[in-house]
């Protein structure tokens, strides 16, 4: 799987590091009658603070006629507080005055219907809450508050039906004790091993849990979610990886269904899933579902007449298998209230050109409109899934020239718009805004191995004897061409997951468990579907997807998901941050 493919030569700042001190801040009721108006409403304000920063939650109740879209705003008391980052509302923030516009999904507020927004603020000299807000422009308080605080939190979880913003935000991630385990059993392997990471479910057998050897264990989807309560989780991920003539432009990811079987992906693998994900026992875990790893990227960039186009991508493009089936899945799936599906949309490397950037936009909208679905349906997307592409590249941008021309000539950039991920995936989320998606997506970025770090690690910008020196000399991402993506040698771990990290940003996550095989490295009998794709292959002088330029793979590869010890001790040694 992910191949590399091209066609031609708010929200979020305030990561809660450092909130280890949490000190309950109380919390402040506001109920209000206006005369004259026909909007009423309360608002209950509580915050959790610590030095510098805090919490928000805020329930706004409408006491009023029934509303469809709302305004609250306030001033805050104290001219350090700002509002960083928030959830469920789209803020703003002018001098001390804030305020908070519904979302699509949480506008309509009938008489007596109330609703949770929240946020993460910073606060210097002191934190004092807000003794008024309006909704609508009305006055919500008299002044002060009027009731006694209730004396249980408000919860922390959402009710079925009220996704919140971020799933991530606040909440500690499910550890798959499967992958634990092999993260365990290897030397220095626990440093790493409670992280969370997400769950495969890339054949119908995975449902009900494969007890086989290779790299799905024995529990099936009841086993994680029954273990994730157990944990205490807040949410889990999986992984939806099942398409009819899945993983079309490569071989180490083909899958068990034919092209012409989206009838048994619909009724063998999706409803089953979404039964169990349905399930009111876990409503009050935040299901997070990445769907379809590399799918609908390909169909824009891989079928016939494009280099690299494959005879598998024109007849799962022709017959609909991919459309259909992610709009099938998105839909099924984003009918239950606590879950939250996040498409995959490739990575900078792959659309990062004009010519991929847009259209991969319609395509992943006509997916999200397809078989009945809608773009509320669609959390999200994730960026560089299983793939190595750097997050920052903090000595090359995009903007830089050397001796009058732009590094976007240079061979590794190769005129893409692109550099590394994280502004790649800001950008391309304007984008999906703009052609449809709802302003409130968020992205999620794969920082399981594009850690770049150890000895060859570049400390400093390359010598600006020409583009090609000074991007090569200073880019942190050492592969030999950005069209790999098998078991990279030099990769490391990544950032560890994290919510909220930057604008526009869910979390960085681990959906691609380090450890596990990208493809063998020669030919593997399975019972699996898996092919040997020889981008795997570190023999191999590449194709023309990769400018025919060697693999960079790892030696002694097993299949595609399969544990390999010495690429999880390889990319330990290489983590940035290091461990
Ligand atoms: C494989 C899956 C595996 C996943 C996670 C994919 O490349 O095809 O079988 O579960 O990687 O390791």
């Amino acid at each position: 799987m992910n191949v590399w493919r091209r066609l031609s030569g708010s929200r979020r700042a305030l990561a809660l590091a450092g909130a280890g001190a949490l000190v309950a801040g109380g919390l402040v009721t506001l109920p209000v009658t206006v005369a004259h108006a026909a909007t009423q409403c309360e608002v209950t304000y509580s915050t959790n603070d610590w030095p510098g920063g805090f919490t928000a939650n805020i329930t706004v109740r409408n006491l009023g006629d029934p509303v469809n879209g709302w305004t609250l705003g306030w001033t805050f008391p104290d001219s350090g507080q700002r509002v960083q980052q928030g959830w469920s509302a789209e803020f703003s923030q002018s001098g001390s005055q804030v305020t908070a516009r519904s979302l699509s999904y949480n506008g309509n507020l009938g008489t007596g219907a109330s609703t949770s927004i929240g946020f993460n603020g910073a606060w210097s000299g002191s934190n004092p809450k807000p003794t008024s807000f309006t909704l609508n422009g009305v006055t919500c308080n008299g002044g002060g508050p009027t009731t006694p605080p209730p004396t249980t939190p408000p919860p922390t979880t959402p009710p079925p039906g009220n996704k919140v913003d971020n799933p991530y935000a606040g909440v500690r991630g499910y550890v798959n004790p499967e992958w634990k385990a092999k993260a365990d059993a290897e030397p220095g392997g626990s440093r790493v091993s409670n992280n969370p990471t997400a769950v495969w479910l890339d054949r119908i057998a995975a449902i009900n849990g494969t007890p086989d050897s290779s790299s799905n264990g024995a529990f099936g989807v009841r086993d994680h979610l029954d273990e994730a309560l157990r944990q205490g989780a807040g949410y889990i991920q999986f992984v939806i990886y099942n398409l009819p003539g899945r993983d079309c432009a490569a071989l180490a990811s083909n899958g068990e269904l034919g092209p012409d079987e989206l009838p048994r992906y619909k009724a063998e693998y999706i409803d089953p899933i979404a039964a169990i994900q349905a399930d009111p026992k876990y409503a009050n875990l935040r299901i997070i579902n990445i769907i379809e790893i590399d799918s609908l990227p390909n169909l824009v960039t891989n079928t016939s007449g494009q280099p690299g186009g494959t005879a598998m991508c024109d007849t799962v493009k022709a017959n609909g298998a991919y459309v259909n089936g992610v709009g099938y899945a998105l839909a099924k799936l984003g009918a239950i209230g606590n879950v939250y599906n996040y498409i995959d949309a490739a990575h900078h490397g792959w659309i990062g050109w004009d010519s991929n950037f847009g259209p991969t936009a319609d395509m992943l909208k006509s997916a999200a409109i397809a078989s009945g679905s809608t773009v509320q349906n669609v959390h999200g997307f994730i960026v560089n899934t299983a793939n190595y592409s750097a997050l920052r590249e903090p000595y090359v941008k995009i903007t830089d020239s050397v001796n009058g021309q732009t590094v976007r000539q240079s061979k590794w950039i190769d005129w893409n718009q692109y550099v590394d991920e994280l502004s790649f995936a800001q950008a391309f989320r304007q984008k999906l805004v703009s052609v449809g998606f709802d302003s409130g997506i968020g992205m999620l970025i794969d920082t399981s191995r594009n850690g770049w770090g150890g000895t060859a690690r570049p400390t400093g910008p390359g010598a600006t004897t020409s583009v090609d020196t000074y991007v090569n000399g200073g880019r942190i991402d050492r592969r030999i061409h950005a069209g790999n993506w098998c078991n990279q040698a030099g990769a490391g771990l990544g950032e560890r997951p994290k919510a909220a990290p930057e604008a526009g940003i869910d979390a960085y996550v681990w959906v691609k468990p380090p450890g596990e095989s990208d493809g063998s490295s020669k030919l593997i009998e399975n019972d699996e579907g898996k092919g040997f794709d020889r981008m795997c292959d570190p023999t191999y002088g590449g194709n023309a997807r990769n400018g025919n330029n060697p693999t960079g793979a790892l030696p002694d590869a097993p299949i595609s998901g399969a544990w390999f010890s010495a690429q999880f001790q390889e990319l330990m040694r290489n983590a940035y941050p290091p461990l």
